[in-house]
């Protein structure tokens, strides 16, 4: 009895701890299952996508949904292209990135008619030969491999080539008619290889180079003469030193010449690139501030880099601010006006081009008020205050304690005869407990003196209280606010009525 209430409590208390590990077997049943289906079906963009990326493979299994328009092969272990791929016919992209292909593309692909874009980028491809079938291609990636030899021939099979990566590889040269036959070629990236000389080859159809970071060290006049169509050629961080008179292009519009080492401009520099509107020259060796005459010929050019160069401002030529203007004129062709700095001579270093020739030119309008002008401000500021107290303590002395003075006076336009004159406004000042008099009252004070002895004379306690005497003659009878409530917003006006005042 008692052994089974026992059994029967222990099978109760271990019955969770049975049924989840029962559980948690499924599960890693499940996971199992999950990895070793190696390709995954999904639809997206309403196409259909194969995904059998980042699985480590050496082949592909048999049983695939051959029907799938992106295959995703990337990041496996293929050495060859995997004998399935013959099954596919409707396929739009395929993506072989990071294996270990180094295989000519097989046969059967030229019948892929709908093939949009291969990616091989990133394989063990050393050359790149044609194999004399005609594909359909449209954008192919080859980048970040080995290749160091193309001829003349391998592109010609590709007669939609519409994008084409070549970057990061290691090519030296390419032959004059290796794209002749790429009638659709648009778009070509060339970065990151081995070329000493820009490589003049011909293609009437490219719109876009990139020859970044290559070491190129020659830019031949007519490199470009080859290319009819291009608009936007990438030079950046290369070795140029000069930039040949009469580079010629008749359709270029953007130049990235952005870390080289150039440090001159000639009125021919671009003459010949009349369509020329974006240039690129940030971090180059420029030192003397161009002329406005090398774009003579650039009607179009609406935006120039020049961060990054060590400009020197020396003797601050009228050519300097002429080039500024046109530089920064509105539309302003400097996106970052702050990058147009002198770093020479030393006095002048961090400031601006235009900055540093107004300073040589018109050093008072520009610099910041003199040690002169601020003792004599200062000087004035001090005086008024004293003047001020004393006149406050007159007031005092003078008054009758049991007649609380008057605040406010009505002043006669005219100042005539018998009636109150301009000197009793001055009366008023000291009623202003804790502020300086007014630019009026200052300018009205140092007659203050030959009138102190008189000053109970002007007092007229008759006067309407709520008028006050105001800034200027002009509107002495305005209706102007109480002390109380004009004490905030008088201080600012003042500060501004002192420098006039020193002028
Ligand atoms: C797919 O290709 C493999 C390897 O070439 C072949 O053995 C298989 O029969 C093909 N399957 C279909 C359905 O065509
Ligand atoms: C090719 O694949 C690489 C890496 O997998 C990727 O970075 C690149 O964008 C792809 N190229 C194209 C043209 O899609
Ligand atoms: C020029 O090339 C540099 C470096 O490659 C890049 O950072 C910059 O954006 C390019 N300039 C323009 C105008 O595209
Ligand atoms: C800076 O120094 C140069 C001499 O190197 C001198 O001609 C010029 O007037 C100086 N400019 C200013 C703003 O002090």
């Amino acid at each position: 009895m008692a052994s089974d209430v026992i059994l029967t409590a222990l099978l109760l208390w271990l019955m969770p701890a049975l049924l989840s590990a029962g559980v948690v077997k499924r599960q890693a049943e499940d996971e199992q299952d999950l990895e070793d289906q190696p390709c995954r079906t999904y639809t997206l963009n309403g196409l259909l996508h194969l995904d059998c990326a980042n699985r480590g493979l050496k082949d592909l299994p048999d049983d695939l949904d051959y029907s799938a328009q992106v295959l995703l092969l990337s990041n496996n272990n293929f050495r060859t292209f995997p004998p399935q791929l013959q099954n596919f016919s409707r396929v739009e992209t395929l993506d072989l990135s990071r294996n270990y292909l180094s295989h000519t593309i097989p046969n059967y692909l030229q019948d892929w008619d709908t093939l949009q874009t291969l990616n091989l980028s990133n394989n063990l491809y050393d050359t790149w030969i044609s194999n004399g079938r005609k594909y359909s291609i449209r954008n192919l990636d080859l980048s970040k491999n080995k290749i160091n030899a193309i001829d003349d021939r391998s592109f010609t099979t590709m007669p939609n080539l519409h994008f084409l990566d070549l970057s990061e590889n290691r090519i030296n040269d390419l032959p004059p008619g290796v794209f002749s036959e790429a009638h659709n070629l648009d778009s070509l990236i060339l970065s990151r290889n081995y070329f000493s000389d820009v490589p003049a080859f011909q293609s009437p159809s490219l719109r876009s180079l990139h020859l970044s970071s290559c070491q190129i060290a020659n830019l031949n006049v007519d490199s470009l003469i080859g290319m009819g169509s291009l608009v936007e050629i990438d030079l950046s961080i290369n070795q140029l030193e000069e930039i040949p008179d009469n580079l010629a292009s008749y359709t270029l519009q953007e130049l990235n010449l952005s870390y080289n080492s150039i440090n001159s401009l000639t009125d021919s520099s671009f003459s010949s690139l009349p369509h020329l509107a974006v240039l690129d020259l940030r971090g180059n060796e420029f030192r003397d501030v161009w002329s406005t005459s090398h774009f003579s010929s650039n009607p179009f050019l609406r935006e120039v880099y020049v961060k990054g160069n060590r400009w020197s401002c020396e003797g601050f030529s009228v050519n300097l601010l002429l080039t500024y203007e046109f530089l920064t004129k509105e539309p302003s062709k400097i996106v970052d006006r702050e990058s147009l700095i002198c770093y020479t001579p030393s006095n002048v270093t961090q400031l601006s081009w235009q900055q540093a020739y107004i300073r040589t030119w018109h050093p008072v309008e520009v610099s910041t008020p003199s040690f002169t002008t601020i003792a004599l401000m200062v000087g004035v500021i001090i005086g008024i205050v004293i003047t001020s107290c004393v006149c406050r303590g007159l007031v005092a002395v003078t008054s009758e304690p049991s007649r609380p003075p008057p605040e406010t006076t009505q002043l006669n336009l005219n100042g005539s005869a018998g009636q109150p004159r301009v000197e009793s406004v001055i009366l008023r000042v000291p009623l202003r407990e804790d502020l300086p008099p007014t630019y009026d009252e200052a300018l009205l004070m140092p007659r203050l003196n030959s009138s102190f002895h008189s000053l109970p004379d002007f007092v007229d306690e008759e006067e309407p209280r709520n008028y006050r005497r105001s800034r200027s003659i002009g509107d002495l009878t305005e209706h102007r606010p109480r002390l109380g409530d004009r004490r905030s917003m008088r201080r600012p006006i003042e500060i501004h009525t002192r420098i006039a005042i020193d002028e």
